[in-house]
């Protein structure tokens, strides 16, 4: 199986290709630094700040080490690498090769099984963005490795498959040196050109670097849009599906209409809008009794600025959104108060509904009306992060709710 004359023959032994050599120390390099920080982020505390963005880097390098793979297997295909030196006894060989593959089975299932434990998370559903920037979806159809015992064994395989990599590098790095050193076939120069002699140029031009990338980068595009394509996206256009009541006199404006939501996140303080929701307003102030507003959310066009939160937040423990696109907001028993109104409202996300009180000023104007009002609701009662933070340690229990809408009334009254 041995091809090739170059040890000792008078000819310098190829080297890798470039790209051979530019994958394989990045990759090494990636797979050790994600063994140190998977190790270190586990076993860091729940209330250390740095947890969760260390876990989101985790993800994303891990991506990146999967597509990289992927682009360099194709590589590989089309660029074989220089033949095995000479000097190698058969088990050698046998042994050299079962290591390669084993790495290369390695830098397939040591992300696949990370993605696989994100994907089957049942408690604590955070989202994956990668590099801040990129929603990453679950891996579908997974549903069933989605319990305590599923994803236990998904936990126990990304975890051992770390000391398969250490064990596995420790063969590598010892035959590495071992043909390099002791039996000096420069072994190591065909992967570190310059560094431990000369080299002769890869056995034949590099070919295939837009199959490769091109390929790999495509994989993974198709992934990442792949939620598009299925659920149709979070936000989106204007809705207006709120069957108006009989006897809506209202019309809202929605460039000056805002409902906004806060709390804090790990004691920071957090701020997000809904972009999408409508409502039907019966109102009359002299006909309070006769009053009502229904409000239609859509849940996914929740906003906070940061990324990482409003993928969460689409996420089933929190609003569901594929399963619960709308939340609906009903106010009723309108009375007038010193400062102003109050109503009662009665707000349903999910299948979860919890009535409070809604205290508004509202302002009358030629046909224009403006109010300004604002509750607080409890992630709690609304069965809202309830798996992964059930006593508030990160996220306030209470949310408040602050709606501000401007109204022209319509020709119904
Ligand atoms: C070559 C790529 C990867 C390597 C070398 C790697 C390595 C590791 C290691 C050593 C641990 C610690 C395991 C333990 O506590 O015993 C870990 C944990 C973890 N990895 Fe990876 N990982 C890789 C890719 C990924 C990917 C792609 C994801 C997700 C998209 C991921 C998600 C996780 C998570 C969530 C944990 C924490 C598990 C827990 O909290 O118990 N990993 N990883």
């Amino acid at each position: 199986m041995v091809a090739g004359s170059q040890a000792g023959s008078g000819h310098r032994s190829p080297r890798y290709t470039s790209v051979a050599i530019a994958l394989h120390w990045a990759i090494a390099l990636a797979i050790i630094g994600m063994i140190a920080l998977g190790w270190f982020m586990g076993d860091l505390p729940d209330s250390d700040p740095r947890k969760q963005d260390l876990y989101q880097l985790h993800k994303s390098v891990g991506i990146t080490i999967l597509v990289l793979t992927l682009a360099r297997i194709a590589w590989r295909v089309m660029n074989p690498p220089p033949a095995l030196p000479t000097g190698m006894a058969g088990w050698e060989q046998k042994l050299s090769h079962g290591v390669h593959v084993g790495f290369y089975a390695l830098m397939i299932l040591m992300p696949l099984s990370g993605w696989l434990y994100v994907s089957t998370a049942h408690e604590f559903d955070v989202a994956t963005v990668l590099f801040g920037m990129l929603s990453w979806p679950d891996i579908p159809f997974v549903g069933f490795l989605a319990n305590e015992t599923g994803h236990a064994v998904v936990e126990f395989i990304h975890s051992k498959l770390a000391w398969a990599a250490i064990i596995l590098l420790a063969m590598h790095v010892g035959g590495a040196l071992k043909h390099d050193i002791l039996d000096e076939e420069g072994v190591l120069k065909r992967m570190i050109p310059g560094l431990f002699g000369r080299t002769g140029p890869p056995a034949s031009p590099a070919r295939g670097f837009i199959p490769a990338f091109g390929g790999a980068l495509g994989v993974f595009a198709i992934v990442a849009c792949a939620p598009m394509l299925t659920s149709g996206g979070g936000s989106g256009a204007a809705v207006n599906s709120a069957a108006p009541l009989d006897g809506a006199n209202w019309e809202v404006v929605p460039d000056e209409s805002e409902i906004v939501f806060s709390g804090t996140h790990e004691g920071n303080p957090f701020e997000g809008r809904f972009e999408n929701w409508s409502a039907s307003i019966a109102f009359d102030p002299a006909r309070l009794d006769e009053s009502e507003v229904s409000v239609e959310v859509r849940t996914g066009s929740a906003v906070t600025g940061t990324k990482l939160y409003d993928d969460t937040l689409r996420q089933g423990e929190w609003f569901a959104v594929s399963d619960f696109p709308v939340a609906r907001v009903s106010l009723g028993e309108f009375r007038e108060t010193e400062a102003g109104y109050s109503a009662t409202a009665s707000v349903t996300i999910k299948e979860a509904t919890q009535t409070v009180p809604l205290e508004f000023t509202l302002d009358i104007e030629e046909g224009r009306a403006r109010m300004e009002g604002g509750t607080v609701l409890l992630r709690d009662s609304l069965d809202l992060g309830q798996q992964s933070d059930p006593d508030a340690n990160w996220v306030s229990d209470k949310i408040e709710v602050d709606v501000r809408v401007e109204a022209v009334r319509a020709g119904g009254d």
